[in-house]
């Protein structure tokens, strides 16, 4: 299982070279289909590529045109709590980069911890807390990927998220900005646990994004991230999270989100063709 062997059979099945990607979180598949001159290839046709297991995750990669930019699109994800490892997990980003993908964006579906927050709301990360135990890069560094200590200083790109924020405000599309805590689930938090990290700066609660969003600084990838607030977190409302309801919160959003990515991307092709 290697990136190279990834990269050379996507490279021999495509035409097109991406400079941007993006990564979809549960319920929030149905952005490839606004994709033209489509190449999908399942997951389980690529080697070394982890399946997705969760459910509402579709499990493919999405190579097309939006427009004039060329673009990837990972229909699902696979997670820590599935049981992949941090290589896995992260495999996907690190050959999108290999293929040439500077601009990522990653979407997630997150708890809401910061009261103004509600469900359905669609929050970009200005920063995250990793609280899932380990981190991708542990292990011998490979320096033709990156440094052994890089920076996270601006792990969420200011300039994408300044585009993020008028592409946002040209669709009529509010977007807030959060810190998104990282914990490794499948269990959602207890109630005390949502108040420690209230606490401690976040303002959303997820189980993905942040292996990749290391890979991606670590291979110097600008990227933007955004949590769709599908439930408030445990304790926050009088009541029990369920899957369901993060499943047809998802459902409730995907609309908007297609639009504001379709705009978004085109948005950011213009601005940089590296
Ligand atoms: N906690 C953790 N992950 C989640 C949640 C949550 O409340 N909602 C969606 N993903």
């Amino acid at each position: 299982m290697s990136i190279s062997g990834a990269v050379q059979f996507l490279e021999s099945r495509i035409q097109i070279r991406p400079r941007a990607a993006v990564v979809l979180g549960s319920g929030l598949g149905g952005f490839a289909d606004e994709l033209t001159d489509t190449v999908s290839i399942p997951y389980h046709e690529i080697p070394g590529w982890p399946r997705s297991t969760a459910v509402g995750h579709a499990g493919q990669l999405v190579f097309g045109k939006l427009g004039a930019v060329d673009v990837a699109v990972m229909s699902g994800r696979v997670h820590l709590y599935e049981g992949y490892t941090q290589y896995q997990v992260t495999l996907g980003v690190r050959v999108l980069r290999r293929l040439g993908v500077r601009s990522l964006v990653l979407t997630n579906a997150a708890g809401g911890i910061h009261p103004e927050y509600r469900r359905g709301a669609l929050v970009l990360l200005s920063d995250h807390i990793n609280l899932q135990g380990s981190n991708p890069l542990v292990g011998p560094n490979d320096d033709s990927l990156g440094p052994r200590f890089p920076d996270m200083t601006e792990a969420y790109s200011a300039e994408f998220r300044e585009l993020a924020r008028q592409v946002g405000d040209e669709q009529g599309i509010p977007l807030k900005e959060g810190v998104y805590a990282a914990l490794l689930g499948p269990s959602y938090e207890t109630p005390a646990e949502i108040r420690f990290l209230r606490t401690i700066g976040a303002d959303l609660v997820g189980m993905s994004t942040v292996p990749e969003v290391i890979v991606a600084n670590h291979m110097r990838m600008r990227v933007l991230a955004i949590s769709c607030v599908t439930n408030m977190a445990a304790g926050i409302l009088p009541q029990a999270i369920s899957h369901e309801e993060v499943l047809e919160t998802g459902r409730e959003v995907r609309e908007t989100l297609i639009r504001f990515l379709k705009a978004l991307l085109a948005r950011a092709g213009e601005r940089w063709t590296d």
